[in-house]
C-alpha cells in the first residue's frame, strides 16, 4: 500500500527541492514533492508543508507562487530561501534586491529566544547560503530569529499561526545543523512519526519494475559506474538473469583501463564505438552541443545495437541508472531552472521515455541512497564507493575553445579566458576563471561572492612559463588533446589512491582546458571535492607534498605547460567545468 506524505515539499524551482524530501525521508518521515501552485485542498492531510528555494524573484509577477490558503490550513509552513521570501511576500512583509549576494558559507547569529524551530540550538552557526534578495520587513505577526552580516532576517516564526522561514539552506549538509532545524519542524512542530526507512524499498523497487517491464526484456547499457550497476542488478533481481542484457560501450572517453576492466565482466558485453563518437564531436567546441551529441550518438550506437541483435520486435526495452540529481537539474521537476542537459535527456532518449521503452528503477533517488539499496543487494564495495563518473565522460573535461586570447591582469589575480559552468542564483551560467596565486579556499570565496562576472576561482600550482606570458587557444575536441587528458587523469589517480588521498574525498574531475604556451598549449585542473549526493560540493584541500608530486609528474605530460587548482564550491560552480 501507498504510504501517505506527511510532508510535502512544493517545488519553487529550485535544484534543492527533491534533496529537502531526501533529507525528510532521511529523518525517517516519507516526504514527496508537488508543485508550488498545487491548491491547498489538494494539499489536505499533510501535516508540514515545506516551500523550497529558486531562482526567481518574488516580485518579479511571474515568479512561482502558492495558494495563500496554505498559510490558513491546518499544516505547519516552513519556507527556505525563496520559500522565506515568498511567504512575507504574500503576507504583507519586503523583499528586496540585496547589495550583494551570499554564496556558500556564512555564520548565523540567534538571538536569545529561538523558539521550536531552533530547539536544543543556541550560539553563533555555521549555514549554507544561496541568495541576493533578502526580506527587509517581516510580515505583521512575525518576529525575527536570527541573521548573518549579509542578511539580517534569516530566520522569522509566527508561532501561533504555525508558520517558519529561514533564508539559508537546511537542507545540505554544510548547513552543520540543519538536520536538528528539520527534525525540529517535522516532530516538534508538526507533530509526525517515523513511518520511512529506505532498506525497505527493495521489494517495492522491484515491483515497479516488474510492472514497468510487463513481459518484455530489459537492454542496459553498463556504465561501469555506480548507478548503471545498481539499476542493472535490480532489474536482473526483478526479472531473471536472461531477460536482462548488459552492454558497455566503448566510447573512447573513458579512463585509462576502463574499457578492459568492463572487458573482463561477466554477462556484458563490450561495443566498440570509439570512431563514432571522435568523428561526431571532431571540431565541436560548443558544450551543451558535445552533450547533445554524444546523447544522439549513445541512441545510434543502441538502435544498431538494437538492429544488429534483432531486439526490434518491441519486447525489449532500454534500462537506465538515472538517478535523481540528473532528473532535477535537467528540469525533471516542474519549476527546475535547466542548469545541465545530461546525456541521458537528449530529445531521443525522452522519445524513447515518451514511448515507455525505458525503465529507471533509480531515478527517485540519491548517490548515497543508491549505495545503500547496493548494499541491500549485496553488491561489492569497489562498485558502491567508486567516485561517481559522468555519463559523457572525458569529453566534458576537455574543454574547447571559440577564440584566441591572452590571460588579463585583474586586481586580483588574472581573468583566463576559457568558460566554465555555474549556477549562480539556480541558473545556469558560462562565465571565465580567476586565476589568483596562493591556494587559498577562504580567500576564493570571498572573491567569488565578491566579483560578478567569474564563475570560478582557480590556483596556480605551477607553470612551465608565467602565467602572464600564457594563452588561451583555438581548439577542440582531438584524439591527441583526449589523449593527454587521459593520461593526466591516469596519474593524478595512481598517486591519489597510493596516498589515500581518494577515500577522503567524493570525487576527483581532471580538467583539460586550452591554457598554456606555443610548445605545449594546455594545462590541467585539479578539482578534488566533497559532497553528501553532488548537489552541493566543497573544494578539499591536497596534502602539499601529493599536491607536489602530482604537478611535477603532469608538467611530463606531452603537451601540458600548467597545472591548477579549483578552490570554488559548489554553488556557485558546478562540479564539473562544463
Ligand atoms: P555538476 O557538474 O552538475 O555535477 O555539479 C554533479 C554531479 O553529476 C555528474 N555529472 C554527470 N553525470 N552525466 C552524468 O552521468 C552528465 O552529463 C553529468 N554531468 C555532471 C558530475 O560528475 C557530478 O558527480
Amino acid at each position: 500500500m501507498k504510504t501517505a506524505a506527511q510532508i510535502i515539499v512544493l517545488d519553487a524551482g529550485g535544484q534543492y527541492c527533491h534533496l529537502i524530501a531526501r533529507k525528510v525521508r532521511d529523518l525517517g518521515v516519507y516526504a514527496e514533492v508537488r508543485a508550488s501552485e498545487t491548491r491547498a485542498a489538494d494539499l489536505a492531510g499533510a501535516k508540514g508543508l515545506i516551500i523550497s528555494g529558486g531562482p526567481n524573484s518574488v516580485y518579479d509577477p511571474s515568479s512561482p507562487t502558492v495558494d495563500p490558503a496554505i498559510f490558513e490550513g491546518g499544516a505547519r509552513v516552513l519556507g527556505i530561501c525563496y520559500g522565506q521570501q515568498l511567504m512575507a511576500h504574500l503576507l504583507g512583509g519586503t523583499v528586496q534586491l540585496g547589495e550583494k549576494g551570499e554564496y556558500g558559507l556564512a555564520t548565523l547569529e540567534l538571538d536569545g529566544r529561538t523558539g521550536a524551530l531552533f530547539e536544543g540550538i543556541a550560539g553563533p552557526q555555521q549555514i549554507w547560503m544561496s541568495h541576493r534578495d533578502l526580506v527587509t520587513a517581516v510580515p505583521p505577526g512575525f518576529s525575527v530569529l536570527g541573521g548573518t552580516a549579509t542578511c539580517p532576517v534569516a530566520a522569522i516564526e509566527a508561532p501561533a499561526r504555525g508558520l517558519y522561514g529561514v533564508q539559508f539552506h537546511p537542507e545540505v549538509v554544510h548547513t552543520s545543523r540543519g538536520r536538528e532545524i528539520l527534525s525540529n519542524f517535522l516532530f516538534g512542530i508538526c507533530g509526525c512519526r517515523r513511518d520511512w526507512d529506505p532498506r525497505h524499498r527493495v521489494p517495492q523497487i522491484e515491483d515497479e519494475i516488474r510492472r514497468c517491464v510487463g513481459d518484455r526484456s530489459v537492454f542496459f547499457f553498463v556504465s561501469g559506474g555506480v548507478d548503471s550497476t545498481v539499476a542493472c542488478a535490480l532489474c536482473q533481481r526483478a526479472l531473471g538473469g536472461d531477460r536482462v542484457q548488459g552492454v558497455y560501450v566503448d566510447t573512447g572517453l573513458m579512463r585509462e583501463g576502463e574499457t578492459d576492466a568492463m572487458r573482463r565482466m561477466p554477462g556484458l558485453s563490450v561495443e566498440s564505438a570509439e570512431p563514432q563518437f571522435l568523428r561526431a564531436l571532431s571540431g565541436v567546441r560548443d558544450p551543451e552541443r558535445k552533450r547533445h551529441i554524444i546523447g544522439e550518438e549513445f541512441v545510434r550506437v543502441q538502435e544498431r545495437i538494437v538492429e544488429s541483435r534483432h531486439l526490434l520486435d518491441g519486447h525489449w526495452i532500454l534500462g537506465q541508472g538515472t538517478i535523481y540529481p540528473d532528473t532535477i537539474e535537467s528540469g525533471g521537476t516542474e519549476k527546475a531552472a535547466v542548469i545541465k542537459t545530461h546525456h541521458n535527456r537528449v530529445p531521443g532518449i525522452q522519445r524513447l521515455m515518451d514511448s515507455g521503452r525505458i525503465v529507471e528503477p533509480l531515478r527517485s533517488y540519491y548517490k548515497d541512497e543508491v549505495r545503500e539499496i547496493g548494499r541491500e543487494l549485496g553488491l561489492p564495495s569497489e562498485i558502491l564507493d567508486r567516485h561517481p563518473f559522468p555519463g559523457p565522460g572525458l569529453a566534458i573535461r576537455c574543454l574547447c575553445s571559440e577564440i584566441e586570447a591572452p590571460v588579463a591582469a585583474a586586481a586580483e589575480g588574472y581573468i583566463v579566458p576559457v568558460h566554465s559552468v555555474g549556477v549562480q542564483g539556480d541558473s545556469r551560467t558560462y562565465a571565465p576563471v580567476l586565476c589568483i596565486e596562493g591556494l587559498d579556499h577562504a580567500r576564493a570565496t570571498e572573491l567569488i561572492n565578491r566579483i560578478s562576472g567569474v564563475n570560478r576561482v582557480i590556483a596556480r600550482v605551477r607553470t612551465a612559463a608565467p602565467l602572464a606570458e600564457m594563452q588561451v587557444r583555438v581548439c577542440s575536441l582531438t584524439p591527441e588533446r583526449l589523449a593527454s587528458l587521459r593520461q593526466a587523469d591516469a596519474i593524478v589517480r595512481r598517486l591519489s589512491h597510493a596516498s589515500g588521498f581518494d577515500g577522503r574525498i567524493w570525487q576527483f574531475p581532471v580538467v583539460l582546458i586550452p591554457l598554456g604556451t606555443a610548445d605545449a598549449p594546455d594545462s590541467v585542473v585539479l578539482r578534488p571535492i566533497d559532497s553528501v549526493d553532488g548537489m552541493t560540493a566543497q573544494s578539499v584541500a591536497m596534502p602539499g607534498d601529493l599536491l607536489g608530486s602530482i604537478s611535477a609528474e603532469l608538467l611530463e605530460v606531452r603537451g601540458i605547460s600548467g597545472v591548477f587548482y579549483d578552490l570554488t564550491h559548489k554553488p556557485p560552480a558546478t562540479i564539473e567545468w562544463e
